[in-house]
């Protein structure tokens, strides 16, 4: 079981075991997504009953395939499963998705360890048992037996719970969060998530990592694999209370372990713990569309003084600093405010700040050398001018493209209703990282930064 994983993402000829014409089965639903994704294989339905299913040949069993099979997906009760097993090792087969329940995750280990040592010989990949199997949409294949196709990008997902894995996709889709490739490891008999970080970390299609884990089977070989992996590797761990620890055995049958442990290991390997779902695709749009910090110095521009205040705060907590302006950014900043106010950080541009204000102060704050990253904000209120506000944030990212001393993040923070929200899309579809919370903004300007520091270890390694 050591073969590397490209036949598995990109097979050219699969089978589904336990294929249907109950278009209430699960192994029907698998069918069907392999049928309408439009990717270029062979398919080969298996059910001794059937001639034809959903107008494709079908076969008695594995053996009556003429030919190579690349990906195997298993969908019959679990007590049939080493059966099918058997065949896939006679047949050669390279890879197989077991997307039966009924194994360790209920206690049953007798069965799983059944199936390993079917498998052991050989050099068969499984991925499962209990798993949904995958979606690649970088190469518009659905390998999986679950509704949802995901807007294509660059985050590849790994998640220990289908369901969750299947909630990720439509929350990316609504987040605007691109993915390449999205899996269910479930049980994690063979294929786990440092061989999916190792694949991911070679894969072409994917720029960043994320991962949703209950509990790790080789707490080694996942750090190890953070820690060669030289693409930003982002983990939400669950369990970390001695209630979701005990939530976790009785779902996926695996022991949490010691939070703080698993803590100090992700950061120690380079990785970014995350709190949650939506704090990981937070980071995950920033990481994948804007340029990392080269430290942690920011600089706020505001309309208003209390957004601005709560950013700072947000900023400090996470490990950032909001330094003082240079003299030389303070008067170029100083021209374009109104008299009444002198500039600082945060930069309040007051409440009728238009586009020129934003613009020429984010220009300013970018080619300041004291400042490795800009959060640009606007609260909706009487004067403000959303259109305005998010035209600066674009064209200031379309400018710092084309400039190589602009090579910093700009992240938006946004605190308004309908109008700004319909606007706030726009900038979303286009990749720009805008948030509608300080925090969340301060998470992920955290996230840049923190892979800023990892590339400079990375090269610091690389020097010797
Ligand atoms: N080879 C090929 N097909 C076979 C077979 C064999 N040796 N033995 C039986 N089959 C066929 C059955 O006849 C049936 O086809 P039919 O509808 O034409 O009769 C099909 O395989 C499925 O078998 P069935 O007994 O009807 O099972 P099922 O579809 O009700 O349930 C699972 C099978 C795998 C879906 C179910 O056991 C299960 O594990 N469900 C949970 C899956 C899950 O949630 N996974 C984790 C997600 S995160």
């Amino acid at each position: 079981m050591s073969q590397k994983l490209e036949t598995f993402f990109k097979p050219k000829s699969i089978a589904v075991v336990g294929a249907s014409k109950n278009s209430t089965k699960i192994g029907h639903a698998t069918l069907k997504n392999i049928l309408i994704s439009d990717y270029d294989c062979k398919v080969y339905p298996i059910n001794p009953k059937e001639k034809e299913i959903l107008g494709v040949k079908c076969y008695k069993t594995l053996n009556d395939v003429p030919g190579k099979i690349d990906l195997v997906m298993v969908s019959v009760p679990a007590k049939i499963v080493p059966q099918i097993m058997r065949e896939c090792v006679q047949k050669k087969v390279e890879n197989t998705i077991i997307i039966s329940s009924g194994f360790s995750e209920i206690g049953d280990h007798k069965l799983e360890d059944e199936i390993k040592k079917i498998a052991e010989k050989s050099n068969m990949r499984i991925l499962g048992p209990n798993t949904m199997g995958y979606k690649n949409a970088s190469d518009n294949l659905d390998a999986s037996f679950v509704f949802g196709v995901p807007r294509k990008g660059n985050l590849s997902l790994i998640s220990q719970s289908g369901a969750l894995g299947i909630g990720m996709i439509y929350l990316a889709n609504n987040e605007y969060v691109g993915v390449s490739k999205i899996i269910g490891v479930g049980n994690k008999l063979d294929i786990d998530d440092d061989d999916l970080i190792d694949y991911f970390s070679t894969d072409p299609e994917t720029k960043v990592i994320g991962l949703y884990i209950e509990a790790i089977k080789d707490g080694r070989a996942f750090m190890n694999s953070i820690k060669a992996c030289d693409k930003p590797v982002l983990v939400v761990k669950a369990g970390r209370s001695a209630a979701g620890a005990r939530a976790t055995a009785s779902h996926t049958g695996s022991m949490a372990g010691s939070d703080k442990i698993y803590g100090a290991a992700i950061r120690q390997a380079g990785g970014i713990r995350c709190r949650d779902l939506v704090e990981l695709f937070d980071m995950a749009r920033a990481l994948a569309g804007q340029p990392p910090a080269q430290g942690n110095r920011i600089g706020i521009i505001t309309n208003g003084g209390g957004l601005g205040i709560l950013l700072t705060d947000a900023c400090e907590a996470n490990g950032l600093t909001i330094p003082k302006l240079s003299q030389k950014t303070y008067n170029k900043i100083d021209k374009i405010l109104p008299d009444l106010i002198r500039p600082n950080n945060p930069v309040d541009l007051v409440g009728d700040a238009g586009f020129y204000r934003y613009e020429a102060s984010t220009r300013a704050l970018l080619e300041d050398p004291n400042i490795d990253g800009v959060i640009v904000a606007s609260v909706h209120g009487g004067y403000a001018r959303p259109r305005e506000f998010t035209g600066a944030i674009l064209k200031m990212i379309r400018e710092r493209k084309l400039h190589e001393e602009f090579k910093k993040p700009i992240l938006g923070t946004w605190i308004g209703g309908k109008e700004f929200e319909d606007l706030v899309l726009d900038l979303k579809a286009a990749g720009v990282p805008i948030y509608p919370s300080s925090w969340r903004t301060a998470r992920a300007m955290t996230a840049l930064y923190l892979e800023g520091e990892r590339i400079k270890r990375e090269r610091k390694q690389k020097r010797g």
